[in-house]
This record gives C-alpha cells, structure tokens and sequence, in this order.
C-alpha cells in the first residue's frame, strides 16, 4: 500500500528508515491530476531507484492571479489510487503552509534560460517551479528526479538549477507521452470542449510538418515557422505565443538547423494554452 505523508516529521522518518537501510530513492514532482504522462515518470523512476516518492502539490506560486490556479482540476483520490496502482511507496502531499511556512521569503531565479519562451509570456512562473523543485529536492534529498520532456524548458532549468547550486538528484527526462493523434497528455486537455479537442493534434501535426519542411525540403527557417503559424491558426488556434526553433540547452533561437535543434510551440485553444516540442533530429 502507498503511503501517504503530509507532514515533514513524517516524511523525514520515512526517508531516515529508507537511507538506513540504505535503499536508492527517486522523486516524482507533480500538481496532482495524474494521467498517463505521470505514470510514464512513475514507471521510469521505477528503473532507477528502490523507492519512490511521488509529490502532489498545487503550487501556487507558479501561477499568476490571473491564471488557472482555482480552476486547476483536483482528484486528490483518484491520484492516490492510480499511485497505489502503480506501487508508489510514498505519495507526499503537503499543505500550502507546509512548503511555504509564513516566513518563507527565497525565490530561485534563472534568468538567462527563464527569459525564454513560457518565461516570456509568464514571468511569474519559472520562479514559482525552480523555487519548489529546489526545496522538494531539499526535503527529499532524493538520489533521481525524473521529469518529462513536455515542459522541456522546465526541464532544461532543472537541470541547470541542480547543477548549478549541486543539488543531489541526477535528473532523468521522460520522452513525451501522446495520446493516440499525437496530442501531448496533460491536465488541461479536460478544458478543452470536444470541438477544440479535435484541433489540439493539429499542434504537434504542425511541428512534424516544420520538421519535414526543414530537413527534407530545406526549406527556410524563419519561412517555414511564419506558414506553419497561419497554418495553426486558419486550423481554429486562437492565438500563438510561440512558435520557434531553438538551440535545445540554451534555448536561444536558432535560424538554421543544428544537431541540438529543438521546435517548441506554444498557443491558445480558446482557454487552454497548450505547449508542445519536438525534436529537429528524429534519433536525437
Ligand atoms: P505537472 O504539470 O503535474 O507535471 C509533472 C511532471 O510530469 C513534469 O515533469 C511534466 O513534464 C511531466 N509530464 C506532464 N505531462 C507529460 C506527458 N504528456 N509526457 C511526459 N511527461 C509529462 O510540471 C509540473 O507539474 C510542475 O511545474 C512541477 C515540476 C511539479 C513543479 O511544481
């Protein structure tokens, strides 16, 4: 059975036991909500480490007041059960108060990579994940973190974060889990209405369809960004945040294809803001 812990005496009795016996430990970070992306992290850490740890907690400050923090979906039981399902030994659960008690006052900045992309259009929220991350890998000391490559700039900053400030964890990443049309698994696919749900693929289409447009046809880099985004949007996309081809360990923009070269797209379907990447080098 999981065991669920919401304190931290409790969690640091249960890591104490663990270190004792002197058994690999991985942590799993998440919002909750969990879906197939997550249980992806879950079957990877499960490769590395003898326990793991799976953290469930809504994050508030990586979410402007504007934002989806109230309306962010919460199955708090259906998580526990798919965690159990999955063997999780310790699902961590803390309260608001337990991850920023009321003098809590650091905030984690990365600026050089932050500025990028998402950072550019939610300046807020970059701050908000690297601070948590950092003190979750402080409470957990864990010997692997395991994120997934669909926030891949998320994943980028964690890495660097960790090896800058030589946190414990070696960082494992997770390859995209798509559901059956090439749609990237997330929470906020349920905001999407069955119509918006129907265009969302055309995201990932689209980035398949710079690639071929790049490697095959050797097309222009700056041309075949610029039609694929009035492409995305003659297919119902509301407005695009994004849509850029990047040196994926800077995640400077790029206007010629590189080994490294990573697409990343970001764009509103009606409320949701759906995020994607891909790869420019398919074996990469
Ligand atoms: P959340 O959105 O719940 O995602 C938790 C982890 O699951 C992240 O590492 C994310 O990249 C990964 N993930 C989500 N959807 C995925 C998919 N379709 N395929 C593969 N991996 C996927 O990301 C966060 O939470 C938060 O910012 C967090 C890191 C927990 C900090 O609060």
């Amino acid at each position: 059975m999981t065991n669920v812990i919401d304190t931290l005496s409790g969690l640091t009795r249960q890591l104490e036991e663990w270190r004792h016996q002197h058994h690999s430990i991985a942590l799993i970070p998440t919002l909750g909500c969990l879906h197939d992306g997550h249980r992806a992290l879950m079957r990877a850490a499960q490769d590395k480490a003898d326990k793991r740890i799976l953290s469930i907690f809504l994050n508030p400050t990586q979410f402007a007041p504007q934002e989806d923090l109230a309306n962010y979906p919460h199955t708090p039981d259906k998580d526990k059960a798919l965690a159990d399902k999955e063997g999780i030994d310790v699902v961590f659960m803390p309260s608001v108060a337990t991850m920023y008690p009321p003098d809590f006052c650091t905030q984690i900045t990365l600026p050089e990579l932050s500025n990028r992309l998402c950072g550019q259009h939610r300046p807020h929220h970059f701050p908000g994940v690297l601070t948590v991350v950092a003190r979750l890998f402080q409470l957990t000391r864990p010997d692997y973190a395991v994120f997934g490559e669909k926030d891949f700039q998320q994943l980028q900053l964690i890495r660097r974060m960790t090896s800058d400030l030589a946190l414990s964890p070696t960082i494992v990443a997770v390859p995209t889990v798509r559901e059956a049309d090439g749609l990237a698994v997330s929470s906020r696919n349920l905001y999407l209405s069955a119509h918006q749900r129907r265009i969302a693929p055309h995201l990932y289409t689209t980035l398949h369809h710079i690639r071929n447009r790049i490697i095959n046809d050797k097309a222009n880099v700056t041309d075949a960004l610029s039609d694929a985004q009035k492409s995305l949007q003659q297919h119902g996309f509301n407005s695009i945040d994004y849509m850029t081809l990047c040196d994926e360990t800077t995640l400077a923009p790029i206007d010629k294809p590189q080994t490294n070269a990573r697409l990343f797209a970001a764009a509103y379907l009606g409320q949701a803001r759906l995020i994607d990447n891909l790869a420019l080098y398919e074996d990469h």
